[in-house]
Parts: structure tokens; C-alpha cells; sequence
């Protein structure tokens, strides 16, 4: 084939879009679809997109406006484009997407992508949009193509592998459980089978993913409900992987078989994302977070008590409706209590649908002041986390090419950015790294020993 078609892929939004949008170019080039870079060259443009906050999802139009004008462009030059927008934006909005925008011509949701092939081909036979956002879709693991090989070579050393799919616990500020649906956990066997596939595609870590991953309970061999710590305790067998990570996890379904992972299971890399929110429990309360700030210090304490040195990570929102001053500062003073290695704040952003939407809003500027706050906060944390790791030597696994010529970015154990010269042969390789320097955000250092 001399001209193949070809798709372009854009991702918002969260890790297990990342991981939505792989398996949807594996399964367009199953269809013959080649993916590229470059926009004006595809003629099938897929959007996978986030709905979390208001800016994410108004991004999504911005976007769609500039691919009408490169539809039109190529419709003059006799060539044909199909845009399809699939995540969380679609989930939400469905057919007024394309009463929005009227270029899209296909709308499909997280759970139902399986099917973006046949929803293309009816799309473009019948020159109507088609519209596709059923919820929950159970076996859209099932019906999608095996993960691919690499054509040649190694793929990239790191992969996520979605374990988990949905979300049952409502807080009240939240999207996610209306567009990715109820909890649902894949079956054991099917994630050991895609983990192996990606460990011979020369996959070293993986980062098993799910909205609320600590809540798996995937179905075992003999049918019966297996943790995530089962699951990790399977994987961690499989010879050529070297490490698993996991996210994103909430306090509440934080067992102790997993805290026990993290001191027991030597691939299970000491880092943790978990997320608290806010410092107050009058807000906590109001989010509904089933958790309250003292449960969520005793489990930072029995997880310290595990694994001493593991990196904490997690996501606070500010300005939540009728978060006083008060509030905001107890949200600070947990920050700064708990010493986080690596946190995400998030001014709150009201969403439609969602209870919290129709609580009385706080004004903008005050959302602006406290997000301020909180990143001066964060920040300091992080320098300290990652200035005091200057002077170990730390094993890392070695990702990308860097901004310099000579030299590759890989990360930590405890999920820093780690800047080294290195010639790109050690790609894909976990090597001895000396620390060097530290910012707010990575890490430099030097080749000790390719091990
Ligand atoms: N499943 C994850 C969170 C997924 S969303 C968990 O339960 O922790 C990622 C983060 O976005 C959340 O942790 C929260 O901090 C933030 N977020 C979610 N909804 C938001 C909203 N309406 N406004 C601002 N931030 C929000
Ligand atoms: Fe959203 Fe809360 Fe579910 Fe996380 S636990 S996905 S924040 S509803
Ligand atoms: Fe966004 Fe959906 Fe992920 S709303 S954060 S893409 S689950």
C-alpha cells in the first residue's frame, strides 16, 4: 500500500485516557490505520478527552474548531476526514457535541470505543453522525484487538495497564463515576495475559490502572475475588518485568495486604499516590469522602510503618463551596504535617450534574489566592523530598531521549524525573545513578553502573 490512511490521536485528561488512546490506535491499525503527528495528514482525528474540570472540557472545542478548518481545507483538496471524539467529554455530553460542533462525526464513550471501527465505517457510508455512549460495557476488554508488537526493535520500557474501570463513591465534586460508570474489575487472567504480551514488547514497568485501583477485586481462577495485592503478588512473577507501580488509590480501600506489598513484593516501587483532598472534615464531609483527616494521618502512619521511605503523593482541591479561611488553612497544615514527596492542587471547578455544582460557589479571586497558597506550599515539599535524595546513588529506569543531545530521562523508585548522560544503548535499562542536583520537579545525575 502505497498510501496508507492514517489517524491522529490526541489525549486529555487522566492516565487511563493515556491507556484508552494506545488501544485505540492498536485498534484503527488493525483497520490499516497508521497513526501520525501531524494533524492535516489524518484522515481519521480522534479526541479522547477529559471532563474533570471546566477547562479541560472547553479545550476539547477549541480544538474541534481548528479541525473544522483543516476538514475543510482537505475537503477542497478532494480528501476526506473523519473526527471522532471519544473519553469523558463524550460520556457526558453526547449528542450535543455535535449539535455543538457539527464537523464531528463520530461521538463514542469509555466504555463502548471497542466498536470506533464500525462507528467510523457507518459514519462515513451514511454521512450522519453516530452516537454511541452505552454504559457500562463490560467485554470492551474482551472485543478489543490484542496489545501489539512493536515492529521492530523495543517499544517503550514503561506502559500503564488498566486493571480497574469506574468509580462508586460519589464525592460530591466529581465526574467520573457518570462517564466512566460503575466499579468494575477485569478478571485476573486477562491482565496477566496483557502484562506478559507487554513485557515480551520489552515493557519493564507497568502502572496498573483504575479510578479507584485499591478497590480491584478481579475475578481469580477458581472465580473468586482477588486485592490488588494478589494481583501484584501475580505480576511480580512475571520474569523481565523489573517493577509495578499503581494508580490511583483512595484511603478508604487501603488494605492491609497492600500496605504489606510495599515492604514484601521488591518490584513494588515505593511510591503512593493518595489523594485527600482537603484538610477540614467539615469538608471532607461535604465531599463525601468517607474518610476524615485523623483516619487519613493513621494510615500515613501504618503505610510509614511499612515501607519508611516510601514517597507520598496526592491531589488537593481548594476552594470547594463554603471552604472558610479556616478550612483552607487546615488543608495547608496537612500538607505540610504529612511532608508530601509530590502533590497536584486543583482550584475546585463546579461540574454539571454533580451535587457540589449546586452548593453556593466561592468567588474567583479567592480560589486564585489559595491555590497561590497551596503551590508555594507543594513546592517547598517537593525541593525538600527531592534535594534531600542529592548524594544517593538511586537505581533508575532509563525511558526517553532528554532535551540534550547525550542524554536520557528515566525515573526514580520513588517516581522523580532523573536527568543523566548516558548513551541511548542503555535505554530500557535499570542503571546506578549518583544524584547530583535537585529542582522542585527532577532530578540530575551521574552513571554510576549499568546493572
Ligand atoms: N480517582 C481519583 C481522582 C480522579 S480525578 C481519586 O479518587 O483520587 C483527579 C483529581 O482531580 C482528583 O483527585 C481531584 O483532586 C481533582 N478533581 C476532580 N474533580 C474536580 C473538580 N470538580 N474541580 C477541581 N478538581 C477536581
Ligand atoms: Fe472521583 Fe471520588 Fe471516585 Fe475519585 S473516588 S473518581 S474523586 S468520585
Ligand atoms: Fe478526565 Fe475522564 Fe480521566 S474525566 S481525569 S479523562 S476519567
Amino acid at each position: 500500500m502505497t498510501n496508507p490512511h492514517k489517524v491522529h490521536v490526541k489525549t486529555f485528561g487522566c492516565q487511563m485516557n493515556v491507556y484508552d488512546s494506545e488501544r485505540i490506535a492498536e485498534l484503527l491499525a488493525h483497520l490499516g490505520y497508521a497513526e501520525t503527528a501531524a494533524v492535516e495528514d489524518a484522515d481519521v482525528v480522534v479526541l479522547n478527552t477529559c471532563h474533570i474540570r471546566e477547562k479541560a472540557a472547553e479545550k476539547v472545542y477549541s480544538d474541534l474548531g481548528r479541525i473544522r478548518a483543516i476538514k475543510e481545507r482537505r475537503r477542497e483538496l478532494g480528501r476526506n476526514t473523519l473526527v471522532a471524539v471519544a473519553g469523558c467529554v463524550a460520556q457526558a455530553e453526547g449528542a450535543e457535541i455535535v449539535r455543538r460542533e457539527p464537523s464531528v462525526d463520530v461521538v463514542v464513550g469509555p466504555q463502548s470505543y471497542h466498536r470506533l471501527g464500525a462507528l467510523l465505517a457507518r459514519a462515513n457510508a451514511q454521512r450522519v453522525p453516530m452516537i454511541d455512549t452505552e454504559l457500562p460495557e463490560k467485554d470492551k476488554f474482551a472485543a478489543l484487538p490484542a496489545r501489539a508488537l512493536p515492529v521492530s526493535g523495543a517499544g517503550a520500557p514503561s506502559a500503564f495497564l488498566t486493571v480497574q474501570e469506574g468509580c462508586d463513591k460519589f464525592c460530591t465534586f466529581c465526574v467520573v463515576p457518570y462517564t466512566r460508570g460503575t466499579e468494575y474489575s477485569r478478571p485476573v487472567a486477562d491482565v496477566e495475559a496483557e502484562a506478559r504480551r507487554l513485557v515480551d514488547r520489552g515493557v519493564r514497568e507497568i502502572t496498573l490502572l483504575g479510578q479507584n485501583v485499591n478497590a480491584y477485586h478481579g475475578a481469580g481462577s477458581d472465580g473468586r475475588p482477588r486485592s490488588l495485592a494478589d494481583l501484584i503478588g501475580r505480576l511480580s512473577r512475571l520474569e523481565g518485568l523489573k517493577r509495578l507501580r499503581y494508580t490511583t488509590s483512595h484511603p478508604r480501600d487501603m488494605r492491609d495486604d497492600l500496605i504489606a506489598a510495599h515492604r514484601d513484593e521488591p518490584k513494588l516501587m515505593p511510591y503512593l499516590h493518595l489523594p485527600f483532598q482537603a484538610g477540614s472534615d467539615r469538608i471532607l464531609a461535604a465531599m463525601n469522602r468517607k474518610h476524615t483527616r485523623a483516619d487519613y494521618l493513621a494510615l500515613i502512619k501504618r503505610i510509614r510503618a511499612a515501607r519508611s521511605d516510601i514517597a507520598l503523593s496526592t491531589d488537593v482541591i481548594v476552594g470547594f463551596p463554603g471552604e472558610t479561611e479556616a478550612e483552607f488553612e487546615a488543608t495547608l497544615a496537612l500538607l505540610n504535617e504529612v511532608s508530601f514527596a509530590q502533590a497536584y492542587t486543583f482550584k475546585y471547578s463546579p461540574r454539571p450534574g454533580t451535587p457540589a455544582a449546586a452548593m453556593e460557589q466561592l468567588p474567583d479571586d479567592v480560589k486564585d489566592r489559595r491555590l497561590q497558597r497551596v503551590v508555594e506550599v507543594v513546592e517547598a515539599s517537593q525541593t525538600a523530598f527531592n534535594t534531600s535524595c542529592v548524594g544517593s546513588v538511586l537505581p533508575v529506569l532509563l525511558e526517553r531521549p532528554g532535551r540534550h543531545p547525550g542524554q536520557l530521562v528515566g525515573r526514580s523508585p520513588f517516581m522523580q524525573s532523573v536527568h543523566v548522560s548516558a548513551d541511548s544503548s542503555f535505554c530500557g535499562h535499570v542503571v546506578e545513578v549518583e544524584i547530583l542536583a535537585a529542582s522542585a520537579n527532577s532530578l540530575t545525575g551521574t552513571l554510576t553502573s549499568a546493572t
